[in-house]
């Protein structure tokens, strides 16, 4: 998305205290030259990093840090300023400010023009990877991401404090850039998509399954993705321990007959079938009544095979769009491009899995292979590289639907 879709767009940029808070200089620049008009508010913290007087300078407009400072209060009143506002960013947003916007308080300029304004508020944390890592923190988070708060990166690396981890601001450059994707058209408006993610859990007995290392943030970040492209979307969730994106619909399920059971309910009225999940292919050919005891000697299980559940919609003549998923530990795009046409799929992310690639990363890499294409997404969290994925999806099915007769193939 260019970052043109910025341009003219009134945001007020919001600058928390952290020593990231030196870098909203630069995205202050950044979103200018992007064409947007800008009114910054620093919290107090914030001017104990940063002086106002660079932001006056960068943004081309007073700067405001507080809610009792009369002669700002005269020329814009901070109601004023919440209804002004038609997007808010805040960049660096400390672990502190997540918690006061988590709970509605108001105690200070910032947080008082976020309650006050009807904008979509958008958040690029920054701090300590501990503080991130904080189940009180991710708790805060995932309260505002209900209420439909975009929350950017953070990324991992090395950090000011010096440690390693996530919770660095993005860059200026990525920021922008999410913001516009976020503000752009919404190229999925009205359009019904179907998402699995998770691993599966295949029981053996009523204490032991045979899972995978699948941890559902691919898919799930596919979910608020499409979501954020005014998608309707159910989501069909294995074993995981995650949040369900604002405005997504969830079922979770166990198994692989489970989810197929599930998917299948929802097939015939989907447009789009995105299937991120990894989903188990065997599972234990009974499932013991009572837990297994141990006898001194090897136990060897009998699998039997599961449904494959993209095979059979792909194997289907009145089939919606297909997305399919393909982790593989070497020759990626061999196998990738042999799976995109043994199933009749219309497109194919393939990712590399193993050496702390892939399942249990928060950063990923992927590759999207269509009939005729392919496009490589490079190294990026996995948010980012579902919002690529998508935007894809969107523009190969306005392709095929505007060309449906080079969709069909033999
Ligand atoms: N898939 C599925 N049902 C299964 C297995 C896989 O729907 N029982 C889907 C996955 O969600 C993924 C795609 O099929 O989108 C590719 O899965 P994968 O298991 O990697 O492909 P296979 O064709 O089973 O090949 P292999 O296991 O040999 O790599």
């Amino acid at each position: 998305m260019p970052a043109s879709t910025l341009a003219n767009l009134r945001i007020l940029l919001g600058v928390s205290g952290g020593i990231a808070a030196y870098k909203a200089a630069e995205l202050t620049r950044r979103l200018r030259e992007a064409g947007a008009e800008l009114r910054v508010v620093l919290t107090e913290n914030a001017a104990r990093f940063v002086t106002p007087l660079t932001f006056q300078a960068l943004s081309g407009a007073p700067v405001r840090m507080s809610l009792w400072d009369e002669s700002a209060e005269a020329a814009m009143g901070h109601i004023e300023l919440a209804r002004w506002a038609e997007r808010i960013l805040i960049a660096p947003a400390s672990a502190d400010l997540i918690a006061r916007l988590a709970h509605g308080l108001a105690d200070d300029l910032l947080t008082t023009v976020c309650l006050a304004s009807a904008a979509p508020l958008a958040l690029a944390p920054a701090m300590n990877q501990q503080m991130w890592a904080h189940p009180a923190t991710q708790a805060n988070l995932d309260r505002l991401r209900a209420r439909g708060v975009s929350v950017l990166g953070p990324a991992s690396g090395s950090q000011a404090c010096g440690e390693f981890g996530a919770g660095r601001l993005l860059e200026a450059e990525q920021l922008v850039a999410e913001l516009a994707a976020l503000h752009g058209p919404r190229r999925l408006a009205g359009v019904r998509v179907l998402v699995s993610a998770g691993p599966t859990y295949e029981d053996i007995d009523p204490v032991r399954f045979i899972g995978n290392r699948s941890s559902g943030r691919m898919g799930f970040a596919v979910a608020q993705a499409a979501a954020e492209q005014g998608a309707s979307v159910h989501l069909v969730a294995g074993p995981v321990h995650l949040p369900t994106p604002a405005g997504v619909i969830r079922r979770d399920v166990r198994s692989a007959r489970e989810m197929r059971e599930a998917v299948m309910q929802q097939i015939p009225q989907c447009d789009i079938f995105i299937s991120a999940a990894a989903v188990g292919d065997y599972r234990p050919g009974e499932v013991a009544a009572h837990k297994l005891k141990k006898r001194g000697r090897a136990l060897t299980l009998t699998l039997a095979e599961n449904p494959d559940i993209l095979g059979e919609i792909a194997a289907r003549t009145s089939r919606p769009f297909l997305v399919g998923f393909a982790a593989e530990t070497r020759d990626l795009e061999t196998y990738a491009r042999a799976k995109l046409e043994r199933k009749r799929l219309d497109l194919i992310a393939a990712n590399r899995v193993g050496d702390g690639q892939g399942f249990d990363a928060a950063d990923n890499e992927l590759l999207l292979l269509w009939p005729g294409g392919r496009e490589l997404l490079p190294r990026a969290d996995k948010l980012a590289l579902a919002r690529a994925l998508i935007a894809r999806v969107a523009a190969l099915r306005t392709a095929a639907r505007a060309a449906p007769a080079r969709r069909r193939r033999p």
